[in-house]
This record gives structure tokens, C-alpha cells and sequence, in this order.
């Protein structure tokens, strides 16, 4: 058997006084799309910064593709095929677009023409080949989240966490974006997805994961977990539109 392409095992993260992750376990096999979703201080972010090195565990274990990479720091588990966005998009806004991405591209990529050849690729993947020598700070809010994504895209990642990078989208960037995912996705980039938007976990997940309070509390299909009254009561209806 293939081991799953991620595989989380009890996962905790202690902060003084706080569990803010509690023990949580799930895989997540190659080709997937799966949502993390759950009310705000549940401990998403912090088991993403678990999953890719940002934080140290308190306890459990992160395997990628079967390797332990616990000890492993975040450059490395991204150069293993881990790439990730930031809820806060934080992009060099004194560099050209092209260069933030370069600045991804150079970890994966040996020599100058094939980094700028990745990046060029990456940017017009998402729609941002156009903007390549503008600076970064130029960028609308919509532009800079697709640029997180090409940063990420530049490492030729396997896997692919997103945190809320849907949050201050109109209606029609979030379809723009679903639509990106989708594509990315169907030519085999498998996604894990912090999401509070229920239109895009509806058109997104296959599998949904709801934590509370650091508590992997159900899993299951969209269908099933969105259709759980305890679930959207609970963890979706106190939140922000
Ligand atoms: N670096 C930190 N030090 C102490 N407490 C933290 C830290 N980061 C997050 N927390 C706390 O951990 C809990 C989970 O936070 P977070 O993972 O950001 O939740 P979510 O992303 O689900 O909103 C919150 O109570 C938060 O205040
Ligand atoms: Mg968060």
C-alpha cells in the first residue's frame, strides 16, 4: 500500500495555557480536495503552521509521502513538496511581481533561466503574467492572494495549503479562484484548505475536516458535514458571512 501523501497523528500544539491543537489525526491522499473549516480561534492556523514547520509540536507526528518530517524546517518540507499561503498575504512590496516569485523559484530551481522560466510559468497560471514588472505593492487584494499562490506553485509543490485566501474576495474573484483551484487540481495538485466561505467549500472540498477548540470534532463528505445541523449550527452559523 502507498502511504497517504500527508498523514497527521495526534498533533497536538500547546501554548501556555491553551491546547490550541488537541490531538488531531487525519491523512490526506494524493489528488484530494479538502476543506479545514470551524469558528475562529480552533486551531486552524496553528496546525498549518504545524503541518509545514512554521511551529513545532507539543506532540504527534507529520509524515509527507510516509517520511517523518516533524524535525524538518519549513524550507525543507517545501522543497518535499509542501507549499503553503499565509492568511495575511505578505508579499515584498518593494520587489517586482516577477521577483517575488523568482525569490520561490531560486529554493527549487538552479540557475537564473530556469527560476525565471518557472516563474513566468507560474504567473501566467494565474493570471498574472501581465502584472510580472510591476511592483508588488501595486498589486489589488485578489492580485496579491494569486500571487501567494504562484510563490507557492514555483516550488512545484505536491501538496498545497491555503488559509483563507478567499476572505475580501468579491463574488466573482472567489469564482476566478475556485476555477484556478479546480484546473490546479485536475492536473494532479492535491489541496488542504482553511475555508470559512461555504460556497467554496460546496464547490471545492470533497472531504471536509471541522475543528473546535483544537478538536478534530467530525469528518466526511461536504454533502454529509455541510447537511450536519449540530455542525452549521455550531461551527458555521456564528461565523462571518
Ligand atoms: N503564537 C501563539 N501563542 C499563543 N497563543 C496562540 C498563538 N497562536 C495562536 N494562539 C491561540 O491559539 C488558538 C488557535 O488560534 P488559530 O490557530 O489562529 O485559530 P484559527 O486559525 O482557527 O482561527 C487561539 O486561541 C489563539 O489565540
Ligand atoms: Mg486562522
Amino acid at each position: 500500500m502507498t502511504a497517504p501523501l500527508l498523514s497527521v497523528q495526534s498533533a497536538s500544539k500547546r501554548f501556555v495555557g491553551l491546547l490550541a491543537v488537541d490531538s488531531v489525526s487525519f491523512d490526506v491522499s494524493a489528488g484530494e480536495m479538502v476543506s479545514i473549516i470551524g469558528p475562529n480561534g480552533a486551531g486552524k492556523t496553528t496546525l498549518f503552521n504545524l503541518l509545514t514547520g512554521q511551529l513545532q509540536p507539543s506532540g504527534g507526528t507529520v509524515r509527507l509521502r510516509g517520511q517523518v518530517v516533524n524535525r524538518l524546517g519549513p524550507h525543507r518540507r517545501a522543497r518535499l513538496g509542501m507549499g503553503r499561503t499565509f492568511q495575511i498575504a505578505k508579499p515584498l512590496t518593494r520587489l517586482t511581481v516577477l521577483e517575488n516569485v523568482l525569490v520561490g523559484a531560486f529554493m527549487k530551481h538552479r540557475g537564473l533561466r530556469a527560476a525565471e522560466g518557472k516563474a513566468v510559468e507560474v504567473l501566467a497560471e494565474v493570471g498574472l503574467l501581465d502584472r510580472a514588472r510591476h511592483s508588488a505593492g501595486e498589486l489589488t487584494l485578489s492580485e496579491r492572494r494569486r500571487l501567494e499562490v504562484a510563490r507557492a506553485l514555483a516550488l512545484d509543490p505536491e501538496i498545497i495549503l491555503l488559509d483563507e485566501v478567499m476572505a475580501g474576495l468579491n463574488p466573482s474573484e472567489v469564482d476566478a479562484a475556485i476555477e484556478l483551484y479546480r484546473r490546479l487540481n485536475a492536473q494532479g495538485l492535491t489541496f488542504l484548505v482553511i475555508e470559512h466561505n461555504l460556497k467554496v467549500v460546496r464547490a471545492f472540498a470533497e472531504r471536509v475536516i471541522v475543528l473546535d477548540h483544537g478538536v478534530l470534532i467530525a469528518e466526511g463528505s461536504a454533502e454529509t458535514i455541510l447537511a450536519t445541523p449540530a455542525v452549521i449550527e455550531a461551527y458555521i452559523g456564528r461565523q462571518r458571512a
